[in-house]
Order: structure tokens, then sequence, then C-alpha cells
């Protein structure tokens, strides 16, 4: 996934192009690169991330320009390889998000047609590819609408012309363009947060239509169809769009610090808005879960309260390995999906094949405008604030919280629900506010940061959490580390126990309590080092990490010091807290 973005306006365009980009830098940074139409094409390129604001462009003042950050898929990180890539003789310029999945029989086609290629790229083949049909056409426009229809796989391309003209076409990857009415400014970017600051109004642009701006007009097109479609601009608010450290050392900190208001961002939504919702939710056949990454185990925790606290039969599914429930899920059922971006491409695939079979979507997403939000028949916003740190927290933490009250709404205790979230929000307020907490889960950080590998304990409402701790550790430590249902311990992981093996445990007071503490006790016997993650201590935890006890949220509450301890062991092994390498915070590729 990589991040596109084009700017039109009385400003320089590089410097917000540059900017724009910085804010896109989730979704990939391995290289950057910014064009603008002053006379001919001018651009720059450069591997990395775009790292200090200050740096300037390096590019001179113009009005219209593009810029990409690229997440590399087809070619090595290299400057040759980094968008945007120019056409031969110049005339535009072109930058891509997604995939061309038939890159190799165009690019054979092309260079038996005598073009040659300087990069491993399949933007290349694009690029090529609209100029043999410019060869032919004699208009651009054209020729990438219909080059654009020959590419197969999910893509977004954004084509700045020597004539200061800005063509985009979406097949998947987001495309959203902003305007500013009064300073007559337009935005085109992979995501609304990106220029949320400076526009008013938005417009998403869907699958399968291009955008075209040229001296001051924004026309839409149907790609396939080729006529001018209607559109209208959205008013946007985005309350908090403000992207900054707000002095904290890292945004993952900052977003871990940001749950108690995310938590109360859930309780300030008003119950009756779900009754409809909840009534569809016990009426369907089934109902399933679905998501991928952090947003996936996400999913599982509100199947598994859907199943105790609604007694709704839910399924979850694994974004990217759903295709066996495609003949079984029908249009009586019912699917949820949380997603912090809306965009994930193994997710997007899925529901659009359930939506065209009928099967009643709702997601609960965190990035206004996005494809999820727009499919769905029940659209939740997360409202969580922008999470700029690749390793998602309170994302999370809001999905589970609002599983929770999904779930006691369904079963008649809404009401309660907020009560109990409301304390909640203040518990996790306070434990984030006790720097003795934080010096503990620092120390045992420092411990396990010498670890090889790091095991997880859970059992009923425990067991996602640890999960979600054992991703939270790989993402940012790079160790490995692996989840185990503490049922499971005595039929294969008790074998991996051994002297000075690290187990972190997460218990609450529940029905599970005893058998997870059985399983502490068999992990102990074998010499491993204990991290209880619980209420009250106990002989068997080596080092303690106390939390409150919230009752039914308890399972809430143990991620917070998982997501502390994954904050602290990448801190202390001094990776890139906020850009972890090789992942990126939204895959919008399959
Ligand atoms: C991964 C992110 O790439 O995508 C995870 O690193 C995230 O944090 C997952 O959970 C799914 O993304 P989204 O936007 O659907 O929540």
């Amino acid at each position: 996934m990589c991040g596109i973005f084009g700017y039109v306006g009385k400003k320089n365009a590089s410097q917000v192009i540059l900017e724009g980009l910085k804010r896109l830098e989730y979704r990939g940074y391995d290289s950057w690169g910014i064009a603008v139409a002053a006379e001919e094409i001018l651009v720059n390129k450069k591997v990395g991330a775009i790292g200090d604001l200050n740096r300037l462009s390096g590019l001179p003042e113009a009005r219209v320009g593009i810029g990409h950050t690229r997440w590399a898929t087809h070619g090595g990180i290299t400057q040759n390889n980094a968008h945007p890539h120019f056409s031969s003789d110049e005339g535009f310029i072109l930058a891509q998000n997604g995939i061309v999945e038939n890159y190799q029989s165009l690019k054979e086609m092309l260079e038996k047609k005598g073009y040659n290629f300087t990069t491993q790229t399949d933007t290349e083949v694009i690029v090529r590819l609209i100029e043999s049909k410019l060869k032919l056409l004699k208009n651009l426009k054209e020729s990438i609408r219909t080059a654009f229809l020959e590419l197969k796989g999910r893509n977004t391309i954004i084509v700045l012309t020597k004539d200061s003209q800005i063509i985009a076409v979406r097949n998947g990857s987001p495309l959203v363009v902003g305007i500013s009415p009064d300073s007559q400014e337009y935005f085109f970017s992979s995501d609304t947060l990106s220029f949320a600051p400076f526009a008013r109004k938005i417009v998403v642009i869907d699958n399968g239509q291009m955008i075209f701006y040229q001296s001051g007009r924004l026309d839409l097109y149907d790609v396939s169809k080729n006529s001018k479609l209607p559109y209208r601009f959205e008013n946007i608010s985005i309350k908090n769009s403000k992207v900054d450290k707000e002095g904290y050392d890292h945004f993952m900190i900052k977003e871990i610090h940001d749950t108690p208001y995310v938590i109360n961002q859930l309780i300030s939504q008003r119950i009756d808005d779900y009754s409809k919702f909840a009534k569809d939710l016990k009426q369907a056949n089934n109902v399933y879960t679905i998501g991928s990454g952090t947003a996936g185990i996400a999913a599982a925790q509100i199947a598994f309260y859907l199943r105790v606290f609604a007694k709704i039969s839910a399924t979850n599914l694994i974004g990217a390995d759903a295709h066996e429930y495609y003949d079984l899920i029908t249009k009586d059922d019912l699917i949820i999906a949380p997603s912090q971006s809306g965009e994930t491409a193994d997710v997007l695939e899925v529901l659009e094949i359930l939506r065209n079979k009928g099967v009643k979507i709702a997601s609960y997403v965190n990035m206004l405008g996005s494809t999820m939000t727009r499919l769905s028949d029940y659209s939740f916003l997360t409202q969580a604030g922008p999470e700029i740190c690749v390793m998602s927290t309170k994302v999370f933490t809001s999905q589970i919280s609002w599983g929770y009250l999904v779930s006691k709404i369904a079963s008649g205790k809404g009401e309660e629900a907020l009560e109990d979230l409301t304390i909640l929000a203040q518990t996790i307020e306070k434990f984030l506010n006790t720097e003795s907490n934080h010096q503990n889960i620092k120390e045992i950080a420092k411990k396990l940061s010498r670890k090889k590998d790091i095991f997880l304990l859970g059992k009923y409402q425990n067991f996602n959490i640890v999960k979600e701790g054992m991703v939270k550790i790989i993402e940012g430590s790079y160790i490995h580390a692996h989840g185990i249902p503490s049922g499971d311990l005595k039929h294969y992981a008790i074998t991996l126990m051994d002297k000075g093996v690290p187990v972190i445990v997460a218990v609450s007071n529940d029905q599970a309590k005893f058998d997870v503490m059985n399983a502490v006790s068999q992990v102990r016997t074998r010499g491993a080092e204990v991290v209880g993650i619980s209420a009250a201590e106990n002989d068997n935890f080596d080092f303690f990490i106390k939390v409150p006890d919230t009752g039914e949220t308890s399972a809430i509450m143990n991620i917070i010091p998982l997501q502390l301890l994954a904050y602290y062991m990448a801190v202390e092994l001094g990776h890139n807290v906020d850009k972890p390498r090789n992942i990126a915070k939204s895959v919008t590729v399959k």
C-alpha cells in the first residue's frame, strides 16, 4: 500500500504535497517523490522516509503537483523505482497505489512494440501502456482511461500533465478529493486525514471512476462507459484531525494514553442508534465478524462478546482466509467488519462479494469516507482521532469496547454496558496516570527485550487479548512471540517450557481463572518465568502487573499493560516505534 497526493491551489504545491505525504507515511515510507508542473514537469524523488518536515522539496514554486510515498511491492527500494514515473517525452508523470496483477503480460506486449523499461516496477508498465494508446488516440485523458481498463488488480493512479492537469482513476485503493471553496484549493489523496486541516468538503471517488482537473474545473467520469457523472461534495468536520505527538515521545504512547478519550467517544454515541442494528443482529441466521491483523483479533473478540453476552452464534473470519465461507454465508446472515482504515483489501474483497449476495454488512471504521463505510448497511465510526502509529492500540481497544457495548445492547443491557465502560475509561485513565505502573512495566520490558521467544497464555475472554499482545510484541520488538490458548498448553506448547522461558499470562476473575492458573503452575514447575497480568498477586508470578478488576470489561483492561509492554520493549530495543520495519498501517493491496 502506498500513499498518493495531489494539489492545486495558490500555495507552493511541492511544500503542501510534502506535508500531505508526511501524513500518509503510515501507508509506506520506503521512498517518496514529488512532481510539479512549472512550464515543464519537474520531479524530485528520494529513498527513505520524508523525515523532518523542515526539509524542502527541492522544487521551485508551482501551483499544481502530485506526490507519492511508497511501500515497495514490485521492484527494489531505489530512487529509480520511486514514484512518480515520467512518460518518455516527459509530457506526463504518474504515481500508483496498488498492484497490476497482469503487468508481466502487458510488459511483454509493450516490449514487442519496442518500448524499453528502466525500472522493475509495475507502475512503469502503466506509463508505457498509456503512451502506446496516446500514439493512436492523440488524447491523454482517453489514453489513460482505456489503458486503465486493461489493468487487472486493485489500482489507483494519479497523473500530472505538462499542462497542469490532474487525472486520477480508482479501482480498489482509496481516492478522496478535498476542496477548500474559499481558497479555491483542491486536494487529491489516499485518505481524508492527509488534507483534513485544509479542506472543508470531500468527494469520495468510487471504484471505476476517473476524476479530471483542468483550469479550475473538476469532472467525474465512469471509466468503462466514458460518461460524465454527477457528484456532490460532502461537508467534513474531522474534529481532532491534529496529528502531532502532543509532547509524548512517540505516537504509540500518545495513542495508548488517548484510550480513555476514545472509550468516552464510544459512550457518547446514543444507544437508540443501535436499536435497529441490534434487532438485525438477533434476527440474522448467522453473524460473522471479519478483519485482518489486529483488527482480525478485534473481530474475534467482538464475536466472543456476541456469543457470551448476546447468545448470538457469531463466528470470526480472518480477512485473507474467508473464501471457504462464500457459499455458506447467505443474505439472511450479517457480517461485522472492524477496521481502522476501512480500506484493507483482503476484507474489502470479501465484503464486496457478500454484498452482492445481499448479506447485511456492518462496519466500525476510524477513517471518514472509507470504502468499508460506504459498503456498509450499518456504518459506525470509531471517532478515535488519527491513529498514526502503525501498531494499532487505541482503535483496537475501541473496537473491542464497541463489541462489548453492542453485545450488551443486543441482550437488553445497553445502559449497564455504558456504565461499565464509563468506569473502565476512568480505571484505564488512572492506570495510565500512575507512574509506578510505567516503571514496573518498563523494567519487565527490559528483561523481555533480551529474550528470543516470548509466550503468552490466556483463555476465554483473555485469549484474543494475549493474541493481540503477541501481535504487538512481534510488531514492535521483532521478537518471536506466541499466544497459546492455556487449555492447549499440555497438548503441545508445554514442550517449549524450560528454565527462563518467559510466559506472560493475562487472567481475570472469571470462569477460566482456575484453568489458567493451573497452566501457570505447570509452566512454572518447568522453570518458566511468569509475568502475571492480574488483579491479584500469586506465588507463581515472577513478575506482577497489577490491574484493577473491571468485571465484565476485564479483558479490555488487560490489553493496556500488554500494549505498554510492547511499547517499552520497542523503545528499549531502539526500534522505529511508530513505523516498525516491513509493515504498514493499512494494507490496501492483496
Ligand atoms: C495491518 C496493521 O497492516 O492492517 C494492523 O498493521 C491492522 O494494525 C491491519 O489491524 C488491518 O488494518 P485495518 O485498517 O483494517 O484495521
